[in-house]
């Protein structure tokens, strides 16, 4: 069992709960969030060196709000209590919480008052982030006022004796000034954490784990190529050496010479078993005529897992499966998860370790992606390879619109090819999130030289994000988008135009399908 130095972050459903993760993990310090439903026993079971209770969008006094456990208080851990979470310590302490006449949304400055170590060299009158409907107008027992607001006079408490404290505001968003300082005090001053929560000591960790798992078993890896499979297969051969086994399958839909980097570098660089699969042809002829994105998605997506199977029989001994599955992907949250309308079905291999009696290893279970990001670094992986925008799991097959032919997946991986070097050139690539282009069914009138064309159009996109659930279009240089549109038009028979997407996410999405 590995004693790591643990945050807890208890979620009452804030919209800011990863964003409290995140800034703790770029401390340096390890948390994990679990539901307010988690037990007492397993709290003692993580034995975290402190406890931070997040926002939430009800109101204590509602009915059905998530509520405290008072043994949670009775641990004796220090504890931060972030909007909702101030409120329901209050609650359950014997406070008074009562709704605002307003609700207090967005910047308001912090009065400092006394001398908390959760203030600790923190400048008076900062611009902290405030979302809420409720605030306190009694403070319970113990309890000193430690910060005060225009609106909000008991804005930031503590009981000092029992190390609890607990602020109106926001310190995850960025928009309150002093908000890391204020997070680090808690951590390093009041929890007294270490901060040694690194790549490099996550790598080993994770090599004696996968180790004492797989024994003498053999394991596979369905390697795409993408930043989490690499980093994960790679780890994973750290650990076991000739044990594993990457199977690669080149479904026809990836970039140009996509499918033989990756294979050069896994077979040449890292010297790992690796096994390349060529079903370019079988997803092809089933989607042949499929204009529907749904359902190439599906074909797509169970194409590969029968391709997958397949070529997994042939190894003998395999007990395991590594998938390059993130921490946001299985946060217990108390956030209305999986009640919103499907808009797109993303294509993974959820359904193969089942089928095929696997068990899974998922070494980033607990990480963020710019973590994996730098466990890759860590591990020598070439920054390249680690900087490379994601690539959704059907590919190129959700920027044909319309029909996938060979004719058209030809044209897109050239047209893409130019349109990634010009930006790598001008080095704005590791600006941006995504950038791609989309081949329309729609041919115009062009004219080259003194004759009529009659061809097709393409689009170029190019988003800013943060994590792909939001999106905004990419402001290029206007000289370089003409250079981009030139060279494509010039060089690929076949373009006679291109237009650049401005639409941002919402309301649009990323991809195109
Ligand atoms: P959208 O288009 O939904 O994309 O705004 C958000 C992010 O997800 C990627 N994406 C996919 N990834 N399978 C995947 O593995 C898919 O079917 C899929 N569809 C979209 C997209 O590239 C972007 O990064």
């Amino acid at each position: 069992m590995f004693n790591r130095e643990t945050i807890l972050i208890i979620d009452f459903g804030s919209q800011f709960t990863q964003l409290i993760a995140r800034r703790i993990r770029e401390s340096k310090v390890y948390c994990e969030i679990h539901s307010h439903m988690i037990s007492i026993e397993e709290i003692k079971k993580l034995n975290p060196i402190g406890i931070i209770l997040s926002g939430g969008p009800m109101s204590v006094y509602d009915e059905n709000s998530p509520a405290l456990d008072n043994n949670i208080l009775s641990l004796q851990k220090p504890i931060l209590g972030i909007c909702y979470g101030l409120q329901i310590l209050c609650k359950n302490l014997g406070g008074k919480v009562e709704s605002a006449k307003d609700r207090e949304y967005g910047k308001a400055e912090l009065s400092i008052e006394g001398n908390s170590s959760l203030f600790l060299d923190v400048k008076n009158d900062s611009t902290v982030w405030m979302s809420h409907g409720d605030y306190l107008t009694n403070l319970p027992q113990g309890f000193n006022v430690i910060g005060t607001s225009h609106h909000s006079p008991i804005c930031a408490i503590e009981n000092k004796a029992k190390k609890i404290f607990g602020v109106q505001f926001h310190p995850e968003v960025v928009h309150t000034e002093e908000g890391e300082k204020i997070i680090r005090n808690f951590l390093f001053k009041i929890c007294g954490a270490k901060g040694d929560w690194t790549p490099q000591n996550f790598i080993e960790e994770s090599i004696d784990k996968i180790k004492s798992a797989v024994g003498n078993s053999k394991v596979i890896c369905a390697l795409s190529g993408g930043v989490d499979s690499t980093v994960a297969a790679v780890l994973v051969e750290k650990a076991i050496g000739d044990k594993l086994i990457c199977i690669h399958i080149d479904n026809g839909l990836m970039r140009k010479n996509e499918s033989e980097e990756v294979e050069k570098l896994f077979k040449d660089e890292y010297h790992i078993r690796f096994v390349h699969v060529n079903a370019s042809e079988k997803f092809l002829s089933r989607l042949k005529g499929v204009v529907d994105p749904e359902q190439k998605r599906k074909i797509i997506g169970n194409t590969f897992i029968e391709v997958f199977e397949e070529e997994a029989k042939k190894i003998e001994g395999v007990k395991f499966l590594v998938q390059g599955t993130l921490y946001p992907d299985v946060i217990e949250s108390v956030s209305v998860k999986g009640s919103s309308a499907t808009i797109k079905t993303h294509h993974n291999v959820g359904g193969l370790p089942k089928k095929m009696h696997l068990k899974l290893i998922e070494p980033f279970r607990e990480l963020f992606k710019d973590e994996v990001r730098n466990v890759g670094l860590s591990l020598n992986i070439p920054e390249d390879f680690i900087e490379r925008h994601p690539f959704p799991g059907p590919g190129l097959a959700v920027r044909i619109i319309g029909e996938v032919t060979k004719e058209k997946l030809d044209l897109l991986c050239e047209a893409d090819e130019i349109f990634i070097n010009e930006i790598k050139a001008a080095g704005v690539y590791n600006n941006i999130w995504q950038a791609f282009a989309v081949l329309l069914p729609i041919q115009t009138v062009g004219v080259m030289g003194d004759a009529r064309t009659y061809e097709n159009v393409l689009a170029l996109r190019a988003v800013t994000s943060v994590d792909g659930m939001t999106a905004d279009w990419f402001r290029f240089d206007d000289d370089l988008l003409a250079k981009i549109s030139n060279k494509i038009i010039n060089k690929i028979r076949g373009i006679n135009r291109i237009v650049y997407d401005i639409s941002s996410k919402p309301p649009s999405t990323i991809e195109w399908e």
